[in-house]
């Protein structure tokens, strides 16, 4: 040191103190962990963040610093980077989570990491907040990663807020952009329309862009469901291979992009669809998106969607934990054509079944413009004179009579031109004035954007309960899209019209809110012409959803299938109907592996079918439990197998049940010889074998009380002895000690 003169040794002290700077920059690293899996992001020496890792996570989390070098990520000139959240109009050349108009009208934004917070929420849940800002613009976006720990679930989303003079444009604005790294990437995703809902497709993705998406306003689900899994590497099989299995909880325009980039990296970009929806932001006011929801395992579909479900049910579905009520419908017994009598008549029927409760379809409304058929009186919910003289109130007096409750059916969002509603307020009606109507199903939606609307659509449920404490179960309907997306409230208050597909969506949440902070509990079935509206928003509000308007069982054995992947089977509604001329025990059998119910005339059962089905339905009642709360394992594919295997075991692994279901017509001895591996057993523990729902004189074959191991039945099989004269077994399996 005494060779260095002082001005010499500051001059060294300088240059180490700016080249360690540089070289060790401070980088933060983020990980997000939940048990088995984490989401990692990091800072570059720019400080922006970017996502280094996802996938199993790592036993020390210190090594996630280090995986940038093993990655090719990001290249300073390709306008390519890993960011969490990619803005536009500056340095990004990809499709962008975040696309702005500032108060003045320039278009560029940067968003830089500013800080980060963990909250602990529980035990089991904690939420990671990021904040990113904008360094030129007053612009920050808030990004919210919740973790659900035990079920390795992420929800996760965004929030927008500006302190710029004036209103802000946001003409794009995702809830995640996650990225990925592997050899190559498969997406399982669907499609689908009325009767035909969760096609399944599984594609490997190429350079470019493959967009999942939704323009429909209402019924997201209908044509492209907002739900995909995505493997990675290879596609994953049931048990085995990595799979990431996502959804967008959002009842109305989705847009889900994966970008193959060109260094063969996977960017995610899933929200609101941006499609016709600039959104003009006032200062200070918080935009928030709504959540992505998505689980990753290393093992498979079946523990992903078994993920899914135990997040599901103790998480967001209205009551996911609890019991539901079995039902007799009378949609396919009556249509429109019912009168007191008659429905009176169908009570008793629905006690002499069994079941717990009647449902009241579509009809019993309306006077000036009867409810006679779907082309008249939707909007006007009084009842029909002529139908039912006494009332609603009468209905649930002579259904308690005949000991069962009473449940009804609603259409609140929606109006028919031939209506009073629409002769009232046609303002309340989403129509383009100056250009002719277009119908879906004879109707329009209401404006859910206005107030006044939303009061009207929330009187409509609360009256039916004010004036009928007694009704136990609602079937909420939406049957129709958004077509001319105009609304005379937006116009009135000087607001764009591009609010109208988000603010349609907030409205119908704001009412669904109101309703279940006066009734939290009452059961309620989202149905959609079928299945065209179900997601994980919309089921906070509510209990179980419509699968399908398509009851051939045949069918919804592959329907059902593809939607166990993504919902449990506590909130899945099959319903045993006459839609099909295939006998009543494989309808049966089918309609058990989710939620029970019945759309039939019961007096047209012959004496054995009515047997039958009052047995299946006490049967029902013992193994619910397991159907409802268990895990699902499925065994045999019906896409690859001429029959379907799939079965329910309860946490304690002392009570499952196996259904299978054969799906071909063919002769093929092959599916009565080989046994079926089950899963999800002890192999300690040893299983009595029972076959239930076996049709009045018929025999099983499969031997009375037969005793095997967990580890025999899940290594060896058992032979559910499928052929075609027995289509549907269903087995009970409980613990012998
Ligand atoms: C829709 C539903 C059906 C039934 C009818 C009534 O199509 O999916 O279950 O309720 O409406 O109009």
């Amino acid at each position: 040191m005494s060779n260095y003169s002082p001005k010499t040794f500051y001059v060294i002290l300088g240059i180490f103190f700016i080249s360690f700077g540089i070289n060790a920059q401070k980088l933060i690293t983020i990980p997000i962990e939940t048990s088995q899996n984490a989401l990692v992001f990091q800072t570059d020496k720019d400080n922006r963040l970017g996502t280094v890792f996802f996938g199993k996570k790592l036993a020390q989390s210190s090594d996630y610093g280090f995986i940038t070098k093993e990655y090719k990520i990001n290249d300073e000139n390709s306008g390519i980077f890993n960011s969490v959240y990619t803005p536009s109009g500056t340095w990004n050349m990809v499709e962008p989570a975040i696309e702005v108009k500032h108060a003045d009208g320039n278009s560029s934004l940067e968003l830089k990491y500013v800080s980060h917070e963990v909250k602990k929420i529980d035990d089991n849940v904690s939420e990671t907040v990021i904040v990113l800002k904008d360094p030129v613009y007053a612009l920050e976006v808030r990004l919210f990663y919740k973790v659900y720990y035990k079920e390795n679930v992420i929800e996760q989303w965004s929030v927008i807020k500006h302190q710029e003079a004036k209103n802000i444009t946001l003409q794009k604005y995702a809830s995640a952009n996650l990225y990925f790294m592997a050899d190559d990437y498969y997406l399982n995703h669907y499609h689908g329309g009325w009767a035909k809902e969760m096609k399944p497709e599984e594609t490997k993705l190429t350079a470019g862009i493959k967009t999942l998406d939704s323009k429909l306003g209402t019924r997201a689900n209908l044509f492209q469901p907002p739900t995909f899994m995505l493997s990675f590497d290879k596609p994953a099989t049931e048990d085995a291979g990595k799979v990431l299995l996502g959804t967008l909880a959002w009842s109305g325009n989705f847009k889900i992009d994966f970008e193959l980039d060109t260094y063969h990296n996977l960017r995610l970009l899933a929200g609101i669809n941006s499609h016709a929806s600039e959104y003009s932001l006032a200062s200070n006011q918080d935009f928030k998106t709504p959540s992505f929801i998505f689980t990753f395992s290393e093992n498979g579909k079946g523990e992903a969607s078994r993920n899914m479900h135990n997040w599901a049910r103790k998480y967001r579905i209205l009551d996911g934990e609890g019991s539901r009520l079995t039902l007799l419908n009378n949609w396919e017994a009556t249509y429109f054509d019912f009168d007191e009598p008659k429905l009176t008549k169908l009570f008793k029927d629905g006690k002499k079944l069994g079941v717990d409760m009647f449902l009241l379809d579509d009809g019993w409304f309306a006077n000036k413009y009867p409810r006679n058929g779907d082309a008249a009186g939707l909007g006007d919910w009084q009842e029909n004179r002529k139908k039912l003289p006494n009332g609603i109130g009468y209905l649930v007096k002579e259904a308690t009579k005949a000991g069962i409750k009473f449940g009804i059916w609603v259409e609140p969002e929606m109006v028919n031109p031939k209506s009073e509603l629409y002769e009232k307020h046609l303002d309340w009606v989403i129509r383009e004035p100056q250009r002719p109507e277009h119908y879906f199903r004879n109707q329009l939606p209401l404006d859910l954007s206005n107030p006044e609307v939303q009061d009207f659509v929330y009187g409509v449920i609360d009256n039916l309960f004010t004036k009928n404490p007694e009704i136990a179960f609602i079937k909420w309907d939406c049957n129709a899209v958004v077509y001319n997306a105009h609304s005379a409230y937006l116009e009135k208050k000087g607001l764009p019209q591009t609010h109208l597909y988000v603010e349609y969506v907030r409205g119908l949440y704001k009412v669904l809110e109101k309703i279940r902070a006066k009734y939290p509990k009452v059961p309620m079935m989202l149905c959609s012409g079928g299945g065209g509206r179900v997601d994980y928003e919309a089921l906070k509000y509510f209990t179980e959803f419509w699968v399908s308007d398509n009851t051939d069982p045949l069918e919804r054995v592959f329907m059902q299938w593809e939607y166990s992947y993504f919902y449990p089977a506590i909130a899945q509604c099959n319903h045993i109907t006459d839609w099909s001329k295939v006998g009543i025990k494989y309808r049966t059998d089918v309609a058990m592996m989710g939620k029970m119910g019945y759309d039939i005339v019961v007096s047209h059962l012959s004496e054995k079918e009515l047997e039958f089905s009052q047995q299946a339905l006490a049967n029902y009642k013992r193994i619910s439990d397991v159907v409802w709360h268990g895990d699902l394992y499925r065994l045999k594919n019906p896409w690859e197998n001429p029959y379907a295997s799939l079965m329910f075991s309860n946490a304690t692994q002392d009570h499952a049940v196996m259904f299978s279901y054969l799906t071909t017509n063919r002769y093929d001895g092959v599916y009565s010889v080989t046994p079926v591996k089950l899963k999800g057993l002890d192999p300690k523990k040893k299983y009595k074998i029972q076959e239930i729902n076996v049709y009045p004189d018929t025999k099983s074959s499969i031997a009375k009380d037969l005793v095997y191991s967990g580890d025999y039945l899940m290594t060896i099989g058992l032979n559910p002895n499928i052929t075609l004269r027995r289509t549907s077994v269903v087995l009970e399996l409980t613990e012998v000690k």
